[in-house]
C-alpha cells in the first residue's frame, strides 16, 4: 500500500504520525510510504532522517493524489478531505461525536475512515491505544511544567542553612495521566495525595506511593471510563478533599467523563481558600475544565493561586508523542490489514468500534 503522512495543519501541533522507526517497519512489510516536506521538523524527524528509512519526501498535493492510506494525528479540514483519493483509507484522532460535518464528507468521499480515539479499552488492543500513551506523557509534563512555576522545591531537603519541607501534590483523577502524574511527582520528591470516582483506583494510586482520598458514594464506570458523578457525590468529594486541597502546593485536574464537558471539581471558593502561591495544573481545559477559573491557553492568578490552563501537553513532548503515535498506529495498521490489505472485518471488536465511515456509509 502507499502510505501518505501530512505535515500537522492544527495550530500548536509539533506531533507527526510516523516516526522514522515506523516508516523503516513499513517499508520492510513492502509498503510504500510518503512524507509531506517537513512533517516531522518539529519532532526533530527531519526529512533526511525518514528518507534514510526508505521514505520519499513529496509535496502535500503528491500525498493526497496517490496515498492509499493517509495517516495523521488530527483531524483533516474538509478541503484536505476534498483532496483524497476516492476509496483512500484514512487513520487518525477523528473525536466524531464532535466532527458530525467531517465524517460526512468522509463518508461522502467514500473514504473509510478509521478513529485511533474510538479504539476499545480492551486488553488486546492496550498497544493501540493513543489516548492513553499520550496522557501518559502529558501526566509527565503537568508535573514538571506545575514544578516550574511554583516557588518551592518538591522534595524533603536537609541543609546546613536549615530543613525544607517537601512539598504537597495532590492529584485529580487518576486514569492514565493521573497516574503517570502521581510517579512524577513522587519521584521529584513530594508527598502526594489523589482521588477518583473509581474506587479500583485506590490500588493503583497506593501502588505508586500516593495516598488515596476516598469519597463515599459510587459513580461507576463503563467501558473502562468513568460516568458523571451526581450533585450528591460532588458535594461529598469536597468534604473529603477540601482539606487537602487547601494545604496542597501543587493540584493536577485530569479528570474526564467520555462524550461530556469535563467535571467541575474546584471552584471560585475553593481557590480562595486555597494557600498562596499555590499552583493549579489543569489537564482537562480543553473539555471545559476542572476548575471554573481556567482558561485554555493561559495562566490565570486569582488571589494568590495560579491557574495553569494548557492544552495538548503531548504536543510539547513531540518526540516521544510522535514515537509512541507512530507506534500505536503501526500495531492497528498490522491489526486492520495483517497480510497488507484491509480486512474490514465489521464482526471484529476493535474494527467495528474505529471504523467510522466506510462504503459511503457514516456508521457511528
Ligand atoms: P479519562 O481521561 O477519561 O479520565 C481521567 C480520570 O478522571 C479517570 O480515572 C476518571 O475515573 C476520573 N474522573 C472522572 N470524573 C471524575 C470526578 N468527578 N472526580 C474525580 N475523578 C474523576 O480516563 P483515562 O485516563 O483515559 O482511563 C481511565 C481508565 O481506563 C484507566 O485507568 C485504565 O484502567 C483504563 N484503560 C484501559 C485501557 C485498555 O485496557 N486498553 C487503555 C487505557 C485506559
Amino acid at each position: 500500500m502507499r502510505i501518505g503522512v501530512f505535515k500537522e495543519t492544527k495550530e500548536n501541533e509539533n506531533r507527526v504520525a510516523l516516526s522514522p522507526q515506523v516508516v523503516k517497519q513499513l517499508i520492510q512489510k513492502g509498503h510504500t510510504v510518503l512524507v509531506e516536506r517537513g512533517a516531522g521538523d518539529a519532532s526533530a524527524f527531519s526529512d533526511s532522517s525518514f528518507e534514510k528509512e526508505g521514505a520519499s519526501i513529496v509535496e502535500r498535493s503528491v500525498i493526497s493524489a496517490e496515498s492509499d492510506v493517509i495517516i495523521r494525528v488530527n483531524p483533516p479540514e474538509l478541503t484536505e478531505v476534498d483532496t483524497y483519493k476516492e476509496g483512500a483509507v484514512l487513520i487518525s484522532l477523528l473525536y466524531h461525536l464532535m466532527n458530525e460535518e467531517l465524517c460526512a464528507r468522509l463518508a461522502s468521499r467514500r473514504v473509510s475512515a478509521f478513529s485511533m480515539d474510538a479504539i476499545p479499552r480492551i486488553s488486546r488492543a492496550q498497544s493501540m491505544d493513543v489516548l492513553s500513551s499520550q496522557s501518559n506523557l502529558a501526566g509527565y509534563k503537568a508535573v514538571l511544567m506545575g514544578a516550574n512555576e511554583m516557588t518551592r522545591i518538591f522534595p524533603l531537603m536537609m541543609t546546613a542553612a536549615g530543613t525544607i519541607q517537601p512539598s504537597k501534590v495532590l492529584i485529580f483523577g487518576v486514569g492514565v495521566a493521573g497516574l503517570q502524574a502521581i510517579a512524577t511527582a513522587k519521584r521529584l520528591g513530594a508527598v502526594v495525595e489523589a482521588t477518583d470516582v473509581r474506587p479500583e483506583c485506590q490500588e493503583q494510586a497506593e501502588s505508586l506511593g500516593a495516598r488515596f482520598i476516598t469519597v463515599q458514594g459510587e459513580v461507576g464506570s463503563e467501558g473502562g471510563y468513568a460516568k458523571e458523578a451526581t450533585e450528591e457525590y460532588r458535594q461529598k468529594q469536597r468534604e473529603a478533599v477540601n482539606k487537602s486541597l487547601f494545604n496542597a502546593d501543587l493540584v493536577i485536574t485530569t479528570a474526564l467523563v467520555p462524550g461530556r464537558k469535563a467535571p467541575v471539581l474546584i471552584d471560585q471558593d475553593q481557590v480562595e481558600r486555597m494557600k498562596f502561591g499555590s499552583v493549579i495544573v489543569d489537564m482537562a481545559v480543553e473539555q471545559g475544565g476542572n476548575c471554573t477559573l481556567s482558561r485554555a491557553g493561559e495562566t490565570v492568578e486569582h488571589k494568590g493561586v495560579r491557574i495553569m490552563g494548557y492544552g495538548n501537553l503531548p504536543s510539547t513532548l513531540s518526540t516521544n508523542a510522535s514515537e509512541l503515535y507512530a507506534r500505536n498506529v503501526i500495531t492497528f495498521l498490522n491489526h486492520l490489514a495483517p497480510e497488507g490489505t484491509f480486512l474490514f472485518d465489521l464482526e471484529e471488536e476493535i474494527t467495528d468500534s474505529t471504523l467510522i465511515t466506510h462504503a459511503g456509509e457514516k456508521r457511528k
